[in-house]
């Protein structure tokens, strides 16, 4: 790719201004970390036109692929036009009130409500306000390996301590095990198990609350924690028990929404779990500041008389790149296509297990895939450096993956919706050829 408006600063440069004035707690990705300096559609381009085929979007944002013609179209429109840049929520604005009509009749029936934020962790933050507003409870339910964020009050519900700072405070919080079925906590196989992982949503309130509480929060797929994928049956149960106690269900869909999971808009919708709000982000906005809350018509009653402000959320720029977003992934009919092309990945991937031992588990919906690695495939001793080896390769032979998990021994596939078979095949070429060459295997 030609490279007309490419980095002013070499790498090295941007390598020395991040080292001596970003805070430590900045991560790279890459032994020589990366500059991207373009994208377009699925592939990315470093500052010397290196191409790479993007099977992780920047950490899950790029649902309609990077830079759409069509999503161009419509920023270019609005700055030729001299399209106000910012009104915040005290102007009215008919971008941000397309969106709200547009996401409001692709929820699940009742959520009548919407607010929209700048990311993720604000659309959660205001969602425990408002489960604790309309419920006057506290405690918060979270999971054991779940993330909801880099804010004070989501990384309390971190399931992670290596997201959490020291002396975070985690009051009012506590957490339940994990619905992880590869590890699962209580021993069990998906076939034959009693889903003792819902059943201890109710333990947990049992013994560490008064016995009311405010919410619950999960994440349909849980992506940060590795792409773990409860079953379908777990959603029931919760949700049955969280009403029971009086609480809130908090359907954390940042990283699920946007029709990744292959489904509808909202997997929620598609699960049927009876959430009573649902926050969304990354897709969302294909790569623009945008988050979302969703609520039922009670709870955003209750909050009746108080006052929510938050600067930039929902301006119109951020606005239309979402609308436009949701329009093209409907036209193009990426939902479908998110569904087939990740069937395919998952098949292929099965492949790859039986002839690469380090793979001990394969799992994920639609686009939105993890590849457990594990040096032993009996004792699932956790695979850390071929992980980030296994990305290194990937990288030297020009594909982008992501990783997660708490010990970092997650492979992460999550490419732009608009991916074709071709570049799936090459996804998948890539990584088998990189299992091929890792120095340890396993
Ligand atoms: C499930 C989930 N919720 C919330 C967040 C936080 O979103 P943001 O980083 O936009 O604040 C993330 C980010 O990775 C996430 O994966």
């Amino acid at each position: 790719m030609e490279l007309k408006g490419k980095s002013k600063s070499t790498s090295n440069e941007v390598y020395e201004v991040r080292k001596n004035h970003f805070l430590p707690t900045a991560f790279l990705y890459y032994k020589t970390p990366l500059q991207l300096v373009k994208g377009k559609g699925c592939y990315v381009y470093d500052e010397k036109g290196n191409e790479y085929l993007d099977a992780i979007g920047g950490i899950v944002c790029i649902s309609a692929g990077h830079n759409h013609p069509r999503i161009k179209e419509v920023l270019i429109e609005m700055l030729k036009d001299d399209e106000i840049q910012h009104t915040s929520t005290i102007y009215m604005n008919h971008h941000v009130a397309e969106l709200t009509k547009k996401i409001i009749s692709e929820a699940p029936k009742g959520f009548n409500k919407c607010s929209f934020t700048n990311s993720g962790s604000e659309a959660n933050e205001l969602a425990f306000m408002a489960a604790r507003h309309a419920t006057g409870e506290t405690i918060v339910i979270n999971l054991r390996h779940g993330y909801h964020g880099g804010t004070s009050g989501t990384l309390a519900n971190c399931g992670h301590n290596t997201w959490r700072f020291k002396a975070q405070p985690v009051a009012s919080v506590s957490s339940a095990l994990e619905p992880y079925c590869y590890r699962c906590p209580f021993n069990q196989k998906p076939d034959s198990c009693h889903l003792e992982c819902a059943k201890n949503v109710e333990t947990t309130i049992q013994t560490s609350t008064h016995g009311k509480i405010a919410a619950f929060i999960a994440e349909p797929v849980m992506g940060v924690g590795g792409v773990i994928k409860p079953p379908d049956e777990y959603f029931h149960e919760v949700t049955k028990i969280v009403h029971r106690y009086g609480g809130k269900y908090i359907s954390d869909e940042v990283q699920t929404g946007s029709g990744r999971c292959g489904e509808t808009l909202f997997l929620t919708k598609e699960l049927k779990i009876d959430a009573d709000i649902i926050t969304t982000a990354k897709g969302f906005g294909n790569g623009a500041p945008i988050g979302a809350v969703l609520m039922k018509d009670d709870i955003a009653e209750s909050m009746s008389g108080k006052l929510y402000f938050n600067t930039f959320a929902g301006d119109p720029y951020q606005a239309r790149q979402a609308l436009t977003t949701i329009e093209i992934i409907e036209e193009e009919k990426l939902i479908p296509n998110a569904k087939e092309m990740g069937n395919y990945l998952l098949n292929g991937l099965k492949d790859l297990m039986k002839k690469h031992e380090i793979i001990g588990d394969v799992r994920g919906r639609g686009l939105l895939i993890g590849i457990e690695l594990v040096k032993d495939r009996e004792t699932k001793e956790y695979a850390k450096e071929e992980t980030a080896e296994m990305m290194e390769l990937a990288k030297e032979r020009g594909l982008l993956i992501g990783k997660g998990g708490l010990f970092g021994n997650i492979l992460r596939i999550a490419p732009p919706l608009s991916i074709n078979k071709k570049q799936a095949e090459k996804i998948l070429s890539i990584l088998d050829e990189s299992f091929s060459n890792l120095k340890n295997q396993g």
